[in-house]
């Protein structure tokens, strides 16, 4: 949802009276920006694990419900499925959790790497749930550029300056995202690009007619400051480039103002104004090929950051059971399972997102790894 400008005048003739309506205003944004601040703080020459954690949590992650759970042991963390966050109406099979702890997995490597603690991701089975399992070693540091990238990227839901990006920075994108078990498929023919647009368009077009994905959204969305440190996590407005409102009102604007019209017109406008679509697909259609995807997916949102090139997901295609398959015959993959859709170029930074500390995402003492 980001609104028109004359909804957003008319909202923000409301904001004005915003403290009288019940928010604090200026003070509720400066505090949710000292969080964004102290989250993102660099890390420290020598870090301990818990700081890796605090690196491995700015990873993207469906509706920022932050679904996992971090098990730590003497050089090891485990990096575990929370699925009492998971989203059942956008991602029934938990798809997009996995994917997430993926994008997680790799941002603690990445890290670990540029402080000399080079380290490898081994996928495990506990129970029905994969796990991630980290080893940390003592290798040399040959990320450092990735890893600074990793306070900085963000998932930036604005349009993009319609340039393409040079060859040397599609080729720098698709060698980051290249990683064993994945498949990444780069579209940057404009008249590709709008065959994707036409999918998203059925896609967010079937969604928005879902009453329950409708809600399960909103419920995620924060729609003031206060309202998003409270928290410390969902879907931030300022973050997709919308007013802030009380959360009685932005509750009532999203009712009037998220319509399958006002969204896939975005969307258009998003679509043909960035540089290029990557998707990506795993090689096996499991917990284990969903968190590879989510490696190579935020290798590639990494890179991309550190080139000063924006991205944001377009999933319609690939959330929509019965769009999927129609999806993939159309990329030329008949009978494969498209994971992730992704349009990148470049554009002014959105404000960041939040998360929760560190301490609330470790598992209890009594639950480090001993095995
Ligand atoms: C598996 C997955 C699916 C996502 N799907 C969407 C999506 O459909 N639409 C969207 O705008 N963002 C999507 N996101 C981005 C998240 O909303 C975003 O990562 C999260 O809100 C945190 O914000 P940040 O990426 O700016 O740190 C997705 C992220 C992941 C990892």
């Amino acid at each position: 949802m980001t609104w028109t400008r004359r909804e957003f005048l008319a909202a923000s003739g409301v904001m004005s009276t915003y403290p009288l309506l019940g928010g604090c205003g200026d003070s509720g944004m400066t505090r949710y920006e000292e969080a964004v601040a102290a989250l993102r703080e660099e890390l420290p020459a020598e870090p301990a694990l818990r700081d890796f954690v605090r690196y491995a949590t700015l990873a993207p992650n469906s509706h920022n419900t932050q679904p996992w759970e971090f098990r730590l042991g003497a050089d090891r963390v485990e990096i575990l499925p929370d699925l009492a966050r998971n989203c059942p109406v956008v991602d029934p099979d938990d798809h997009h959790v996995f994917v997430s702890l993926g994008c997680a997995a790799e941002n603690l490597l990445v890290a670990a790497n540029a402080r000399n603690r080079a380290g490898e991701a081994v996928v495990n089975l506990d129970g029905t749930s994969a796990t991630a399992r980290i080893t940390l070693g003592n290798g040399a540091g040959i990320d450092r550029e990735l890893c600074d990238a990793i306070p900085r990227r963000q998932s930036t839901r604005s349009e993009y300056d319609g340039q393409p990006v040079s060859r040397e920075e599609l080729a720098a994108l698709e060698s980051a995202a290249t990683m064993p078990g994945v498949n990444t498929f780069f579209i940057t023919d404009r008249g590709k690009m709008d065959g994707v647009l036409d999918y998203v368009i059925e896609g967010n077009s079937a969604q928005i007619d879902d009453p329950a994905f409708v809600e399960e959204l909103k419920n995620w969305i924060r729609f003031n400051p206060e309202a998003a440190v409270e928290t410390n996590d969902g879907l931030f407005a300022a973050c997709s480039g919308n007013p802030t409102l009380p959360t009685w009102l932005g509750r009532f604007m999203f009712d009037r103002f998220f319509t399958r019209d006002a969204e896939n017109d975005k969307y258009a406008k998003q679509v043909r104004s960035s540089a290029g679509i990557v998707i990506f697909v795993a090689e096996k259609e499991d917990q284990e090929g969903w968190i590879n995807v989510g490696r190579s997916f935020q290798r590639f949102a990494l890179q991309a950051t550190a080139l000063e090139i924006r991205h944001a997901h377009l999933n319609m295609p690939i959330e929509v059971a019965h769009i999927r398959p129609e999806f993939a015959r159309w990329m030329g993959i008949p009978g494969r399972r498209p994971d992730l859709i992704i349009r990148f170029g470049k554009a002014p930074p959105l404000p960041m997102s939040l998360r929760r500390p560190v301490k609330e995402v470790i598992a209890p003492i009594e639950d480090v790894i001993t095995a």
